[in-house]
């Protein structure tokens, strides 16, 4: 017997599940909210009353910052506990999503390959080269990451990718898994009321979630999105024709693309830089500067930076940078809008940083307050930071 994923937005592509496969992946989700709400807070606990008082008392001073935390935190037993776990339930979560992937894979490759009918465009590159920084890991925990390819004309990537994000996010970014999109486009109308793109460009749009809402928000504008690893234009393609979205996928690096100079008005990012590289950011945001015609805006969104963040919260949030497979994540954490801008010819004095709140937010009550590893749909908060040229 089959069952759809009837919390997730379902699709022709999104893959089915038996009930027992179903089942599976109901308690990892489950596992993570429980590791989420109900672990994870008491190893603050664990932190203000232990461990702390402790390092105080060794060193005369409390720890300066979450590197430190970190260490000590490393030695005791319920945060060793609850990472373990955590580890445990991604490790748990793809192969949960693998293995009905696995099942109806020449299925999916056959919707994918006639995948019509909205409008859209999907342009392959197969000279296009994996950057080394996401073949070095299996990045957070995914097995082959998202380029690997065991059939021709491979989606695998994507439709692991599309149900493992609804299971990583415990559904807390929509049933189309939309929310960073969605919170973001609603910004960019709140904050830029005039804007009226013709020409949107999103960059490393993976399934394409997070690109869709800009389609909704501005209906006449031309919408293009790129990704480097072909199974997931090819999934992303698929999807947005199965959902009647117009989208053109075109597989490239988002360091170096073929596009004209000049020829988009806005140019947006969803959780695509702590991915990537110091150098692929700066090459990156030097490509957004060049596609934009003059004023043209540029947004990104990611969790939120570590600056003026507790350096307690900040030590969790970076769970990922060690126990994750996301070696930039740290780093990507630390960038400062307005020098990225300098080093990549915009004006530093229109840059921007915000928090934006999660267009999802208000039907989610259950919502939990705190960013935390493992949870990037846990804070109801986006960070945004652009550039206007
Ligand atoms: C976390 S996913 C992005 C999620 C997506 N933007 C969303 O909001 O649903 C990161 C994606 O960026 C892609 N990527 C990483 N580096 C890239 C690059 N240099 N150029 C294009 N795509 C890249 C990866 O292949 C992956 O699909």
């Amino acid at each position: 017997m089959k069952t759809s994923a009837h919390e997730q937005f379902a699709h022709a592509m999104l893959p089915e599940t038996t009930v027992d496969e179903f089942s599976r992946q109901e308690f990892v989700k489950s596992f993570k909210l429980h590791l989420a709400n109900k672990v994870s807070p008491n190893n603050r606990v664990v932190y203000e009353r232990q461990v702390r008082p402790a390092f105080e008392k060794e060193h005369g001073r409390p720890p300066k910052n979450r590197h430190e935390i970190r260490k000590v935190m490393n030695r005791d037993d319920h945060y060793k506990t609850w990472s373990s776990l955590l580890r445990t339930s991604q490790e748990m979560m793809w192969t949960s999503c693998q293995v009905p992937v696995a099942r109806q894979l020449d299925a999916l490759i056959d919707t994918a390959k006639t995948a019509n009918g909205a409008g859209g465009t999907l342009t392959l590159n197969p000279d296009v080269a994996m950057p080394r920084y996401l073949t070095a890991v299996d990045i957070h925990c995914q097995p082959g990451s998202y380029h690997a390819e065991v059939a021709k004309d491979d989606v695998a990537a994507g439709a692991v990718y599309d149900r493992g994000v609804y299971l990583y996010a415990m559904g807390r970014i929509g049933p189309a898994n939309d929310d960073i999109g969605a919170s973001q486009v609603a910004y960019i109308q709140h904050a830029y009321p005039d804007l009226a793109p013709k020409r949107i460009l999103d960059l490393g749009c993976a399934a394409g979630h997070s690109t869709a809402p800009y389609k909704q928000a501005y209906p006449d504008a031309e919408i293009f999105a790129v990704d480097v690893a072909a199974p997931m234009v090819r999934y992303a393609h698929a999807r947005a024709e199965s959902l009647g979205v117009p989208i053109h996928f075109s597989q490239q690096n988002a360091e170096s693309m073929d596009f004209e100079d000049g020829s988009f008005d806005l140019i947006v990012s969803h959780i695509l830089i702590h991915e990537t590289s110091t150098t692929a950011f700066r090459n990156i945001m030097k490509e957004c500067h060049r596609l934009l015609a003059p004023a043209g805006l540029a947004v990104h969104s990611e969790t939120p930076p570590y600056k003026n963040m507790d350096d307690y919260d900040a030590f969790i949030l970076d769970w990922d940078a060690y126990n994750n497979n996301e070696p930039f994540w740290g780093k990507s954490h630390e960038i400062e809008p307005r020098e990225a801008a300098v080093e990549s010819g915009f004006d530093p004095d229109k840059t921007f940083e915000t928090m934006a709140p999660s267009a999802f937010e208000a039907a989610q009550a259950k919502r939990s307050n705190v960013f935390q590893g493992g949870d990037f749909g846990g804070g109801g908060l986006w960070y945004l930071y652009g550039f206007q040229k």
